[in-house]
């Protein structure tokens, strides 16, 4: 991984990584990863573009912030920061994977930071249903009494397809042992309390382009192209034998289209 940059936001430090140069895209980690899940494109998108991973609050060195305010819209603020730091000059096009996309969307409603596009991967634009906040107060239950490792435990079969292969796997959970406790439960309780999007979809006039997974079981593919539906000339593109982690189980698809995408703004 390369150097952490470190960026100090209302007394806490926020971290990111950093490479590349040309037009600025920000990259939006999922729960319970950091910006390490960007390798692959940190790599090859820094051809292009100035790429930025950023860590939310609690993940990689990000310094968590206290469990009631750990908040979609913090995170989002933290991102901005990171985005202002590094180009305050030009517009951003923002990836923001599941957690990363709730938080993209939380960007396009907050209006602090002009945007240029998104791609919004693997995520979601309705709310919980109740077995799903349901599922994630026992989640929390289960952290608080057995540690933040629970939650890789949890997670690690949902987010890539058993074809993926054993090294690639183990790789993805070392990357989720990563995250401890404080940001885990700072991460479910900006999950829980996270805004509707719903209302923000009629509202983004920039391109988009929306990838789902084919095998994803947190951010079905039916969901994500209804979505997309509503968002005004967006694109739809679903990755074929991917599970959630689309970026990272097939990095080649994944970014051929985001490069493909990106270069034809
Ligand atoms: C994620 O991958 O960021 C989470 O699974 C999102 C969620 O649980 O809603």
């Amino acid at each position: 991984m390369d150097k952490l940059h470190t960026h100090v936001l209302n007394g806490r430090n926020v971290t990111y990584q950093l490479r590349g140069s040309g037009p600025p895209v920000l990259l939006l980690h999922a729960f319970p990863f950091s910006s390490r899940m960007w390798v692959g494109q940190l790599g090859s998108l820094a051809m292009k573009f100035t790429t930025a991973a950023v860590d939310f609050p609690g993940f990689g060195g990000s310094q968590a912030l206290p469990e009631k305010s750990s908040t979609i819209e913090a995170f989002a603020e933290a991102a901005e920061a990171v985005a202002k730091k590094v180009n305050a000059n030009e517009p951003w096009s923002v990836c923001g994977l599941s957690m990363g996309g709730y938080v993209a969307f939380e960007m396009v409603r907050r209006k602090k930071l002009t945007l240029r596009s998104l791609v919004l991967a693997n995520t979601r634009a309705v709310l919980d249903t109740s077995a799903q906040r349901e599922a994630r107060l026992l989640m929390i239950e289960k952290v608080r009494t057995e540690g933040a490792a629970a939650v890789a435990e949890l997670m690690l079969p949902k987010m890539l397809t058993p074809a993926a292969g054993r090294a690639r796997r183990d790789r993805a959970k070392s990357w989720m042992l990563e995250a401890g406790q404080a940001g885990i439960l700072g991460a479910l309780n900006a999950l829980l309390t996270r805004p509707d999007p719903e209302p923000a979809l009629a509202h983004i006039h920039i391109p988009t382009l929306v990838i789902a997974g084919e095998h994803d079981p947190i951010s079905p593919p039916a969901e994500m192209q209804a979505f997309a539906a509503k968002i005004q000339g967006s694109q739809y593109l679903q990755i074929h034998g991917a599970a959630h982690l689309s970026n990272y189980e097939k990095a080649p698809e994944f970014e051929n289209a985001v490069k493909r995408f990106l270069t034809q703004l």
